[in-house]
């Protein structure tokens, strides 16, 4: 199978881009914005004309979309750029693939729930709090809609071990390591994915012809000051150096759901 990964040097592109680049049975080509990564190619999915040009000179069977512009609090700040990059480009290049039939799979989010009553199925409702959920949510209706065969997969609060600062379990390590406090909320709860596990499921859909919208998620559900307390246990950092607070203290700019988390109906 021939692979295009637009975002391959983000968290979860780039996990999917080593996965593939390993396999024999695959062919895989990957794509950087403002990251480069060696053995990547540059691309920016705004531009509707390099996308198809890349698309109709590689002949992806399967073209995955990680890229979007996941940083909630700026969605919120900035709704017109979210627009531009969760909607707008998403959408277009959805289209652009199937024009060459190719399989599309596009990474949504668990911040399409409102976090009242987690955990959330796939035949649950969405219904966003901020800016980021509502455009995901936009692109997931439009691409179901418009782009047959189209996969949808919702992980929610991925973590891997990437030495990256994209990754909160290096930047609470990091924290901890400089002797400070990091605070963590112990209203939000969620269920953790961690990326290699997220990966190798969601190449399993692919091979298995999954379409529609897939929960891809870890099996605990727990919240963001466990989570953190137990990422300073297993770095051998003191549970004193987590505290405790509510999400309200951090004044963040995004609502965020707080009794969260996903759960699938698939087997
Ligand atoms: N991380 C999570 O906890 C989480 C949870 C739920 C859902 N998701 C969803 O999973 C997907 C992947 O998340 P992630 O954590 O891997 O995000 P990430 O690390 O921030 O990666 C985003 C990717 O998008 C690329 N990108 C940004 N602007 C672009 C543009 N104009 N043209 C082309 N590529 C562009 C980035 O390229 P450069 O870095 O080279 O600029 C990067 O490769 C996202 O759709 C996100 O909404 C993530």
């Amino acid at each position: 199978m021939r692979h295009l990964i637009i975002g391959a040097s983000g968290q979860v592109g780039g996990h999917l881009w080593r996965r593939l680049r390993h396999q024999a049975t695959e062919e895989v080509m990957g794509t950087y914005f403002s990251h480069p990564e060696e053995g990547q190619r540059a691309l920016d999915f705004t531009d509707g004309v390099a996308v198809r040009q890349l698309l109709e000179r590689y002949q992806p069977d399967v073209l995955w979309m990680p890229a979007a512009m996941p940083d909630v609090d700026r969605c919120e700040k900035d709704p017109a750029l979210s627009y531009r990059l969760n909607v707008e480009a998403p959408c277009q290049v959805g289209e652009l693939a199937r024009d060459i039939q190719a399989k599309v799979v596009f990474f949504s989010t668990d911040y399409v729930f409102d976090g009242t009553a987690g955990p959330y199925k796939e035949t649950d409702d969405p219904n966003p709090l901020q800016v980021y959920g509502r455009h995901k949510v936009q692109t997931e209706t439009f691409l179901l809609q418009h782009v047959p065969s189209t996969l949808i997969i919702r992980p929610a609060w991925v973590y891997s071990n990437d030495p990256n600062p994209r990754n909160f379990v290096f930047r609470i390590v990091e924290q901890l390591k400089s002797g400070n406090i990091v605070n963590a909320a112990v209203d939000q709860i969620n269920t953790p994915t961690d990326s290699d596990d997220l990966v190798q499921r969601a190449l399993t859909a692919v091979h298995r012809g999954d379409e529609g919208i897939r929960h891809i998620v870890g099996p605990k559900r727990l919240s963001r000051y466990d989570l953190t307390i137990s990422i300073a246990r297993e770095h051998g950092y003191a549970e004193s150096l987590v505290k405790p607070i509510t999400t309200t203290s951090l004044n963040l700019a995004a609502k965020r759901p707080l009794d969260g988390g996903l759960v699938t109906i698939f087997p």
